[in-house]
């Protein structure tokens, strides 16, 4: 039986972001690291490809379920565990809870995906160019790494030293020659459809990178 993520479905770029992923020699299984990963809006996508996925969050809840509070109500969150279960994935996937930026995976995987995590305020008291580094420094050579960044069009994240301008994120990879940047998009704000944490429809202006380490260090 398939399950659904209560922060919707993935966009159409993250299919063609796993479409893109080589494993490192023809016999072996792809690998991805999702970083915040949630109740698995990403990860259940790629494990059902067969892909063997580390996920990581902070957020106990959303991994092995339980009640929230928004501002609709009580909600019931079954969790990523639960939905591993429910659809026989469980083999494919490790669970890690805790912060991917205190405690990394110590390994290099396929792909590196993470969406919105390093914009978060447990993450202010991290420089963002070290937390960049360290997600990127778990891409192996030939890997892809793909970031969905926040910009800071909600008043929220103004001024957030973790969520600066488009500029810093090409100046970033500018800077950094071990990456072949295959595109880096600044979009226009976006409507995103009410989810969990956020229960009303709701503005966000999001940046896509999608970058192929070309050397273990510029
Ligand atoms: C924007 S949400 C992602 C939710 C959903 N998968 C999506 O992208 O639409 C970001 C997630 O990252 C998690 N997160 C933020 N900082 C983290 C950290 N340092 N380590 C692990 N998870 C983190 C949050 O708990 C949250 O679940």
């Amino acid at each position: 039986m398939k399950t659904a993520s209560l922060w919707g479905a993935p966009p159409k770029r993250f299919y063609h972001f796993l479409r893109r992923l080589t494993p490192a020699s023809p016999d072996e299984t792809l690998t991805l690291a999702v970083l915040g990963c949630a109740d698995g809006k990403f990860v259940l996508p790629a494990a059902r490809r067969g892909i063997k996925v580390w996920a990581a969050d902070i957020d106990e809840i959303t991994l092995f379920g339980g009640y929230k509070e928004d501002s609709s109500g009580r909600v019931h969150v079954p969790g990523l565990a639960a939905r591993l279960k429910t659809e026989g994935l469980e083999d494919l996937v490790d669970i890690h809870h805790g912060s991917f930026v205190d405690e990394p995976p110590g390994r290099q995987f396929d792909g590196v995906f993470t969406s919105g995590a390093l914009q978060y305020s447990n993450n202010t008291g991290h420089d963002l160019a070290d937390m960049v580094d360290l997600v990127g420094g778990c891409v192996r050579v030939g890997g892809l790494l793909y970031v969905d960044y926040m910009l800071p069009y909600e008043d929220k994240y103004k001024g957030r030293p973790n969520c600066p301008e488009a500029g810093w994120w090409k100046e970033y990879f500018r800077s950094r020659p071990e990456w072949d940047v295959h595109y880096n998009r600044a979009m226009p704000p976006t409507l995103d459809r009410a989810h969990l944490d956020y229960p009303v429809d709701h503005y966000h202006q999001w940046g896509h990178v999608l970058a192929e380490r070309r050397l273990d260090r510029g």
